[in-house]
């Protein structure tokens, strides 16, 4: 039967209509070529909404074409957001590639599904709700897991490498990338965040005092909580669970006064650097300050380094 899976019986044909995308399954891979799927369950979350700001496609479309794709069948796009990775990996494979998307935002899920054409997919692309450090996801199943931006998130990281490592066959690789990790403040740009984050907490203060509203303690994710890791605990994570490190590469990326606009808007970004604050007020004061931030430290880009890292199971 051509076309994708279905979730209900498993068995591979067309795509369910697009609500289907949001059960939390557990899936594993079948004789047939296709998934299977079983128990469900539903969890929520927000849109990334800069991921198509040229200067992050330009960078990760670099980073895949540094992907080992050719061995690989089966791919898992790991807190895929709208899937612009595994889009992008499924325009540089010449053969079928089936591709498993997996993200906490089920608003994501739904740009991914659009964004990925997946009505006309003739491969076998699913899409599942549910969060990157309990994958329901069988032993052995994929040859490989990507990780865009997004390892930073995830506060248990044994959790989530013992989880890909569990998924992955042998010799299946494993690749993130991240633009928060420790390292990524070139030397001299971090004041301009520092401003950034603190023109924009003044706004809120004062919109604050005049609409009456103010920062709940406890509220949101601090931003202390998340400690970067450096690229060497990075490695060092991953050769805990048995990884062969491939390559480690530093890549520098130019953030305009658009990029700063787009990331302040975030509500996943917002939500930690001003947390306690209403998130649609935090992300528009932080969408408002980037430009004074710029034009205060006299620049129109600030360079930024993206963490790149491949590593195999062994
Ligand atoms: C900065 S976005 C990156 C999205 C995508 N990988 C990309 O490169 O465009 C981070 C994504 O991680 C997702 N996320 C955060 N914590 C997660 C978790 N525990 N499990 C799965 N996804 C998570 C968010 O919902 C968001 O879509």
């Amino acid at each position: 039967m051509p076309g994708g899976v279905d979730l209900e019986t498993g068995v591979r044909g067309r795509l369910r209509p697009r609500s289907w995308v949001f059960k939390l399954s557990s899936v594993r891979r079948d004789d047939g070529g296709g998934f299977t799927v079983t128990s469900e369950r539903t969890i929520d979350t927000s849109y990334d909404p800069f991921a198509q700001e040229p200067e992050y496609l330009e960078v990760n479309r670099q980073f895949v074409d540094t992907l080992p794709l050719p061995a690989a069948k089966t791919v898992l796009d790991l807190a895929c957001g709208t899937c612009v990775l595994g889009g992008m990996m499924r325009e540089r494979t010449e053969g079928p590639l089936r591709l498993v998307g997996l993200d906490l935002s089920r608003e994501s899920l739904t740009l991914a599904w659009g964004h990925l054409g997946v009505e006309s997919d003739e491969v076998g692309t699913l899409l599942l709700e549910g969060s990157a450090d309990t994958l329901p996801i069988a032993d052995d199943s994929v040859d490989g897991v990507v990780m865009g931006n997004a390892i930073q998130l995830l506060d248990d990281k044994e959790s989530l490498v013992s989880e890909v490592a569990r998924v992955l066959v042998p010799g299946g690789f494993f690749a993130f990338n991240t633009s928060f990790y420790s390292g990524t403040y070139l030397p001299g740009t971090e004041r301009l965040y520092v401003d950034w984050v603190q023109r924009a907490l003044e706004e809120l203060m004062e919109r604050g005092t005049r609409e009456g509203f103010r920062r709940k303690k406890g509220k949101g994710r601090r931003a202390i909580s998340q400690r970067w890791l450096s690229r060497e605990e990075y490695q060092q994570l991953l050769e805990r669970f048995g990884f062969e490190i491939a390559t480690v590469h530093e890549r520098t990326v130019d953030l305009t006064k658009h990029s700063f606009e787009t990331i302040g808007a975030y509500s996943g970004c917002a939500s930690v650097v001003l947390s306690g604050w209403p998130v649609a007020l935090a992300s528009e004061a932080l969408q408002r300050a980037a430009g004074p931030a710029l034009e205060a430290a006299g620049v129109e880009v600030v360079p930024r380094q993206w963490l790149e890292m491949i590593a195999f199971r062994s």
